[in-house]
Formats: structure tokens, C-alpha cells, sequence
């Protein structure tokens, strides 16, 4: 076992996807005080995230280390309350809401464009995308959800968000409760990360509360949605909600919606790169749209980009596991295990299972044209309740990024081509980056 714990801190992809095919889908670690369950098996996952979901809670060490930076929002909470803060911040990403989303995105890819990448008749140039997809998706969030330019505070937002992820996931893997109180440097680190993220925030609320006093009839918390705007930060000022839990709610946001969106996108081009046929094929769908793609615009749908989305989902899913504890004894898909027992649910091992995609490590967004193909074993945005609050709008950001860039650039790979390693922290990125060519079209 001591080997096996180091083995999850050097290589934990490597080693769950060994210990899955040494030992099957459903691993049960007897560890004493800790019991643990690995469970790489569709029907297993929706036992736990779905059919028993209120059974198994995120009472987890992982959850409990995230909790350091975010506080009890909506990701990490393991309160029942969290189902209050999830109905107050619905309606921003509900499809009325997500209305105004496709112009902000799309201003926030346009300046990134112009500003990075090379201009028709320019030369091609190597630029690593996984940066450039993580400044814009900091933009878009910012933008989209707090109607804020966080682009200010981009430096410092990524540099806290990265470090927090580090030590979220030292955390996190060091499997003992105890460890995730103990002021150790780690949690001092994290501690001083937050309190900058707190100086942010509170930076961006105080600018909001000015302007929605300002408005005609005035605005005071617990005052009629709307009074502060309709985006996520004008719902929560008008809920009432007091602002330290405003606050643990925008770095939430910040978290949950940036690392996943940049880390998706890039693995979606450097796919479309390897794949020259996918890629003319998404340009040739893209091409037709009308400018600018709207999300909610039912013209604008692209099933193919979608297809190509949702495969990179399926090879790349960001949250490569899900941690649950479980409240009371329970049999999860033939296994019986006892209360405490912690599962690890990995959409990772999953979505690899060759009996629900064959060829499973091959790129192929085809297989998504076919109604019903493996949805059974797909769970890139979780299951059940606590599904991603931020699914649509992350798949409608996404189609609008890769319209946006690729209606006027080529990525394509770089001489002597090495795929970069998937390093799993919080979420599953690119190591040392994404470095891809891109050029300007000459038909754009
Ligand atoms: C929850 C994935 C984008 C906000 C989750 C969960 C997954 C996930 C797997 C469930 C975690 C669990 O059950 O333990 C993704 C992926 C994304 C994405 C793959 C993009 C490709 C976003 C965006 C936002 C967001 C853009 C917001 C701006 C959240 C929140 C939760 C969540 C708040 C917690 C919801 C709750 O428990 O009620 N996400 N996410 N996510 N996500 Fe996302």
C-alpha cells in the first residue's frame, strides 16, 4: 500500500488505470479508518453520483482541502444550504440568461486574437495555446458572469487560482483528515492565496454595490432580482446573501470555470490539429454560421463541433474524479462497503472502457453523431444533483472560442510533434503547456 500511495502522488493516471486493469472496475482499498472505492464502472458511478447521491456526500478530504480556497460554495460545499446558493445562481445560467453570454465571449476571444495571434499575411508562429485559452476564459468568466474586466487582475488571478490548485491537490492526496487542518506551509500558502482572492472580490462587489445604489429607486440586498443586473453577481447581491458567501461564491466561479474551460479547449485543438480531416471539417460547419455565433440562436447550432467537443470531453474530461463519502452502509454495484467508505468515481477510467467506446483512446467525434452511443459511461459534468451548474455555458463557450479563433486561424503541430503529458491537478492539463502553430487563413 505504501508503494501504491506513492505511485498516486507520482503518476496517478498511470496508476489508477493499472490498478483498474490488474483488479477491475470496483477496487476496494481497506484502508483502516479510511476505507476507499475506486469505481471505474458506469453503473457503479451513477450509484453513488446519481441513485444514491444523498447517501454519499462531499464530506471528502478533497473536498474538504478545495473548501480552503473557496469556503463552503457551491462546488465544495457538503451543506445542505448548498442547494439554496445553487437556486440562487440557476438563473444566470439558464438559456435566458446565457442570452447575452455569446457577444461577451466573443469580445473576449476578439481582443485575444488580435492581440496574440499572427494577422493575415503574417507568418505562422508557435504559441502555446493553453495559456491563450486560459486568459480568455478568465476574461470570459469575468465578463459573462460579474459583467467585471478581471483582465486587470488576470496575473494575480491565474497565479493564485494555479498555486491553489497545486496545493489543493497536495492536500487532497495526502489522505489523511487530519493533515487538511494542520498549519502546515501548504495551508499557510493557501491561506495567504485566499486572502488575496478575498481583496479581488471584494474589489469587484464593492464597484457593483456603488453602481446598483446608483440606479434609479436605489438597491439594497434581498431588493427585486435585476436591481443589480441579471448576471450571476447581480443575482447573489439581490438574494440577500451575506458577502463572505458572495465572495466564496465568485472564487467558486473563478475555479470551477476557468481551469476546466481552458484545459478543455486546449486539448480540443491540439486534437484538431493531430486530426487535419476534423479540423476542415469543423471550419467547413463553422464557416457557414452567421456571424457572430449565438449560443441561444438555434441557427447557430453546429452538431459537429458539438461531436468534436464532447470527444475531447470524453479523452480530456477535466475532472478526472469525483470524491464522495458514504453516510450510511451500502452495496454499490454489487460491492457492499460500510459508512465512511470513500469513493473515488474517475470519468477518466470511464470513459476509456472499451466495451462502452471501442478504440477508446482514438479520436473520433463521430461516434457522438449516433443517438445514444456510450452515454451510459459519460459523465464529463458529473451526475445527479450536484451536476456542473456551468454545463451549458461551458459547451456554448466553447463553441464560440473555436468558431471565433478557428473562422480565421489553422492550428496545426509543431516539427518533431510530441503530445504533451496530461498532468492531473485539480483538473487534467496540458504539461509544460500546449505549444501549436498557428496561422492566419488566407480565406478568412
Ligand atoms: C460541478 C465539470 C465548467 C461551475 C462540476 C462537476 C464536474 C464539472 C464534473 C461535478 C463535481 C462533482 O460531482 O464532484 C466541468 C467541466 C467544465 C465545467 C468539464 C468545462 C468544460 C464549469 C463552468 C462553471 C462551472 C464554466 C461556472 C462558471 C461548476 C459549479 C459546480 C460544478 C459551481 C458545482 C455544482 C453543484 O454542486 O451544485 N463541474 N465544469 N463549471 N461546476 Fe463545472
Amino acid at each position: 500500500m505504501a508503494r501504491d500511495a506513492g505511485a498516486v502522488r507520482g503518476d496517478p493516471l498511470t496508476f489508477l488505470t493499472d490498478v483498474s486493469r490488474r483488479y477491475g472496475d470496483l477496487v476496494s482499498f481497506p484502508v483502516p479508518g479510511l476505507p476507499t472505492l475506486l469505481v471505474g464502472d458506469a453503473e457503479g458511478a451513477r450509484h453513488v453520483l446519481q441513485t444514491a447521491g444523498r447517501g454519499w456526500t462531499k464530506q471528502t478530504v478533497q473536498y474538504a482541502a478545495l473548501r480552503q480556497v473557496t469556503g463552503p460554495g457551491l462546488l465544495a460545499s457538503a451543506e445542505p444550504s448548498w442547494l439554496t446558493h445553487r437556486r440562487a445562481a440557476a438563473p444566470a445560467f439558464h438559456h435566458q440568461g446565457l442570452a447575452a453570454v455569446s457577444e461577451q465571449v466573443t469580445a473576449a476571444v476578439d481582443e485575444a486574437v488580435r492581440a496574440e495571434l499572427p494577422a493575415p499575411g503574417e507568418p505562422d508562429r508557435v504559441v502555446d495555446v493553453a495559456a491563450l485559452m486560459s486568459r480568455i476564459a478568465l476574461d470570459a468568466v469575468g465578463r459573462a458572469l460579474f459583467s467585471a474586466d478581471l483582465t486587470g487582475h488576470a496575473t494575480e488571478l491565474l497565479q493564485a487560482t494555479s498555486r491553489s490548485a497545486d496545493l489543493v491537490v497536495r492536500l487532497g492526496r495526502s489522505m489523511l483528515p487530519a493533515i487538511v487542518w494542520a498549519p502546515t506551509p501548504a495551508r499557510v500558502r493557501l491561506r495567504s492565496t485566499r486572502r488575496r482572492l478575498e481583496r479581488i472580490t471584494a474589489e469587484v462587489i464593492a464597484e457593483r454595490r456603488s453602481l446598483g445604489a446608483a440606479a434609479p429607486g436605489g438597491a439594497a440586498p434581498g431588493g427585486a432580482a435585476g436591481s443589480y443586473g441579471d448576471d450571476l453577481l447581480g443575482l447573489l447581491l439581490a438574494s440577500g446573501m451575506p458577502d463572505q458567501q458572495i465572495h466564496d461564491e465568485l472564487v467558486t466561479m473563478v475555479v470551477a470555470g476557468h481551469e476546466t474551460v481552458a484545459g478543455s479547449l486546449s486539448w480540443t485543438l491540439m486534437l484538431l490539429a493531430e486530426h487535419e480531416e476534423h479540423q476542415d471539417r469543423t471550419y467547413a460547419e463553422l464557416a457557414d454560421l452567421p456571424t457572430p455565433v449565438r449560443l441561444h440562436d438555434p441557427r447557430s447550432r453546429a452538431p459537429w463541433t458539438r461531436a468534436v467537443l464532447d470527444e475531447a470531453l470524453r479523452l480530456y474530461p477535466p475532472g478526472w474524479v469525483l470524491s464522495r463519502r458514504a453516510q450510511h452502509d451500502d452495496v454499490v454495484a454489487g460491492v457492499p462497503v460500510p459508512a465512511g467508505t470513500l469513493a473515488i468515481v474517475s470519468p477518466w477510467l470511464i470513459h476509456r472502457r472499451a466495451d462502452l467506446w471501442p478504440d477508446p483512446e482514438a479520436f473520433r467525434p463521430e461516434r457522438f453523431l449516433q443517438e445514444g452511443a456510450g452515454r451510459r459511461g459519460y459523465l464529463p459534468f458529473g451526475l445527479g444533483a450536484r451536476l456542473c451548474i456551468g454545463r451549458d455555458f461551458a459547451l456554448g463557450e466553447m463553441a464560440v472560442v473555436l468558431a471565433r479563433l478557428l473562422r480565421t486561424h489553422r492550428v496545426g503541430l509543431t516539427p518533431g510533434w510530441c503530445r504533451p503529458e496530461p498532468l492531473p491537478r485539480l483538473t487534467v492539463q496540458p504539461r509544460g503547456g500546449m505549444p501549436l502553430i498557428v496561422g492566419a487563413r488566407r480565406d478568412a
